[in-house]
């Protein structure tokens, strides 16, 4: 039996209880209220995500009023219409609907189902700006545009055939691509036609849209937008608490490649984190170090406003992470100082490859930033610190970092000799770099080991990221496994 048109019980006590809890919230827009009586019985995990969230309690106007550091809305200029009420359904699945290639006809609206970071712009046009900026924001194509790269994807991903009795990698399909390297990265999003679905209040059409879902960090959306705010702030809560907890940052970056969460989790700040965040305070804008939390989290370090009990700022929020960062430290090969762009794809070699260094570790240094720019990011970086910690601590942790960077420089160089030597023996063929064992234990060595010991030189991860957990026990290890295989086949040969 098809639902009638009229307000479920349900639903209507949600919106009673949604009025009178508050009788200072702003009012709902007759649109949004419209939403609400389908899709609270029909997704009450949506609705009542949304009914926790400050979108549910808070009109931009209000949001506007709040002074310069607690506020959470960025923009000025706030169109009319959208100022005075809260931020329903509606407001955002409404918004610049020409824009949008999924906007289609739902029950007397025009909506689109992928929120962009361009409609978020609308009130947050600061972050969106900054996020930009972030290499994050250009995840899809810094991997899919670069040839060397992708080729990297397909040697991993991609379907193993035996042609000729020599194997080959095809390329990965789309839903391996999207179950694979662009979960993280993001998709590329298309409308791949329209369906008509039997649903609980008749027949309705929606459009097909292809790699969806997803949330990746830098998705290309259907207004050609880049980013998902949901790989962050999950829809539909849209949490600052969330973001600012580093278990938010794991889904992504948690190696062996890039084992951060692992190392911040082993580090004292994570035991502190872990031991004693119950009693911190996730939600506060702004955030006061000491009393809002005792030891910071991702986002302190890289994004978070901070101030102290007084009130005056520490450091300014940012969503471009890297105005805090000096260094690239995932090498590829090499680490090295940060790109001036975050679209890599633009980067040069001396050799003319898409790749930041070349392979005897000469950086690509008109695509970098110079040593003027490395020392303000490291500034904006240690401000937080110098919240809990004093320079000769700040600075004794950061001469470390550096040393290590040069550190396994030298080493991934040492082993890219070895593996130079074997291609130039003709001993594996250099033309795709991935594809054969002996690649791949080079790979190891840049790929995982070079760069666990440097996060974990990075942010304070102790002893064993460093070491014995994929550090410089399995670095010398893949090493000298290369140097061996260099001298067994020679001999052969
Ligand atoms: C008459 C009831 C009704 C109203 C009013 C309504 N919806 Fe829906 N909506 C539905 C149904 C039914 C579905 C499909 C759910 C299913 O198949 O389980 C749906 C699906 C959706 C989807 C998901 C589409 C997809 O393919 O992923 C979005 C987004 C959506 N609605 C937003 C809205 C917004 C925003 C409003 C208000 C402007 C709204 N809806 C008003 C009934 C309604
Ligand atoms: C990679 C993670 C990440 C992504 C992606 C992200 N954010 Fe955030 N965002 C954060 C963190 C962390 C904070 C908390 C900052 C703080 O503590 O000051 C935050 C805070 C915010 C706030 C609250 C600001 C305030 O003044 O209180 C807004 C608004 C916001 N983000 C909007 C966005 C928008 C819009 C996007 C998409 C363009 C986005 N964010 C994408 C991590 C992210
Ligand atoms: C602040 C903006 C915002 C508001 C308010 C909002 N949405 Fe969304 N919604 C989004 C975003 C963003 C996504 C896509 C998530 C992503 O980027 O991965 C989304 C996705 C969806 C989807 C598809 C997700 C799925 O799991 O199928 C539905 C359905 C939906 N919204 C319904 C609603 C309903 C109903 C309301 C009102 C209760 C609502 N939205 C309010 C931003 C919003
Ligand atoms: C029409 C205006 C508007 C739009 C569009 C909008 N927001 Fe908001 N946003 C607000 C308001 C208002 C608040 C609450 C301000 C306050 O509490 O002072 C808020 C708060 C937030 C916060 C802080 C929440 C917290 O827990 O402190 C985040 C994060 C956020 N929005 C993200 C987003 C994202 C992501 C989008 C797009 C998917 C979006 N917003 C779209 C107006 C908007
Ligand atoms: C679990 C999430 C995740 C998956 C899956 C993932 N990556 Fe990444 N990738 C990351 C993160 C996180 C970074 C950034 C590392 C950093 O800055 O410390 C990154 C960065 C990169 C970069 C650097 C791009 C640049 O120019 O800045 C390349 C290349 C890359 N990944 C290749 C791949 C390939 C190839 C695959 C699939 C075989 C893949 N990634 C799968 C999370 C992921
Ligand atoms: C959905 C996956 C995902 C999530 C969640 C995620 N990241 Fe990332 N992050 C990536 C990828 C992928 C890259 C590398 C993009 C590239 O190099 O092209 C990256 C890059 C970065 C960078 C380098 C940015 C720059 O411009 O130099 C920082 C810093 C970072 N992430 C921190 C965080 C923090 C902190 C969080 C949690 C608040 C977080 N990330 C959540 C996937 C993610
Ligand atoms: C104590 C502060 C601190 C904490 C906590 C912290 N980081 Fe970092 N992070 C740093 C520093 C310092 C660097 C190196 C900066 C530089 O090279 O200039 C860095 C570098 C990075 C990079 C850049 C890697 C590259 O190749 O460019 C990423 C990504 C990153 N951190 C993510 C995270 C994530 C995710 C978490 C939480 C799990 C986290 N960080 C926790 C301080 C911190
Ligand atoms: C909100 C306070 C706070 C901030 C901000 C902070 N730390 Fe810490 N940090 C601590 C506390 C507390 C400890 C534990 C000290 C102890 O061992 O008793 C700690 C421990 C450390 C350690 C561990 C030393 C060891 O031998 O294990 C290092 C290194 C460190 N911090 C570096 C940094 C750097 C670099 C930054 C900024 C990028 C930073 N911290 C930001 C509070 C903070």
């Amino acid at each position: 039996m098809k639902r009638q048109l009229l307000f479920p019980a349900t639903a209507m006590a949600i919106l009673l209880a949604a009025t009178a809890a508050s009788a200072e919230t702003a009012p709902v827009s007759a649109a949004t209220e419209e939403c609400l009586g389908c899709h609270a019985t029909l997704h009450p995990g949506i609705v009542a995500d949304w009914e926790q969230s400050r979108h549910a309690r808070v009109s931009p106007a209000e949001g506007q009023a709040v002074q310069e550091a607690g506020r959470r809305v960025s923009a000025t200029e706030i169109p009319d219409g959208l100022r005075h009420t809260t931020v329903g359904c509606a407001e955002c699945h409404t918004a610049r609907g020409d824009r949008h290639a999924d906007t289609f006809e739902h029950n007397g609206y025009e909506i689109h189902v992928v929120v962009s970071p361009d409609d978020c712009a609308a009130c947050h046009p600061v972050e969106r700006g900054q996020y930009d900026g972030n290499l994050m924001a250009h995840a899809y194509a810094n991997l899919a545009d670069n040839p060397l790269y992708a080729m990297l994807e397909r040697t991993i991903s991609g379907a193993v055939t035996l042609q000729g009795g020599r194997m080959d990698f095809a390329p990965p399909d789309d839903l391996t691509r999207a179950d694979a390297c662009f979960h993280c990265h993001g998709t590329r999003l298309a409308v791949a036609g329209r369906q008509t679905r039997d649903t609980d209040f008749g027949e309705l059409q929606f459009p097909v849209i292809s790699g969806w879902p997803n949330n990746g960090v830098g998705r290309i959306n259907l207004d050609g937008s880049l980013g998902s705010c949901t790989s962050c702030h999950t829809r539909h809560r849209f949490s600052i608490a969330l973001a600012r907890k580093p278990e938010t940052c794991q889904q992504c970056h948690v190696g062996p490649d890039v084992p951060v969460y692992k190392v911040y989790a082993a580090s004292k700040h994570g035991n502190i984190y872990t031991a004693m965040k119950a009693d911190w305070d996730f939600e506060a804008v702004p955030w006061t170090a000491g009393t809002d939390f005792a030891a910071p989290t991702c986002a302190a370090c890289h994004v978070s406003l901070v101030v102290d009990p007084e009130g005056q700022i520490l450091n300014q929020r940012s969503h471009r992470m890297n105005d805090r960062l000096a260094w690239r430290q995932f090498g590829l090969i090499y680490a090295h100082a940060h790109p001036l762009s975050a679209d890599t794809t633009q980067i040069r070699n001396q050799d003319g490859l898409a790749l930041p260094t070349s392979f005897d570790g000469t950086p690509a240094e008109t695509f970098l930033i110079d040593a003027n720019e490395q020392a303000a990011r490291r500034r904006a970086m240690t401000r937080t610190c110098r919240a809990c910690h004093d320079p000769s601590w700040i600075d004794g942790h950061f001469q470390r970092y550096e040393n290590t960077l040069v550190t396994t420089n030298a080493a991934v160089r040492s082993a890219t000799q070895i593996m130079q030597r074997i291609w130039k023996d003709g001993l594996a063929d250099p033309v795709n770099p991935f594809d054969e064992s002996v690649e791949r234990r080079w790979s190891d060595a840049w790929l995982f080991y070079a760069n666990a010991t440097r996060f974990s030189a990075a942010m304070a991860g102790g002893g064993d990221y460093g070491v014995f957990a994929d550090g410089r026990y399995q670095f010398s290890q893949a090493i000298i496994d290369l140097d061996d295989w260099f001298r067994f086949r020679s001999a052969k040969k």
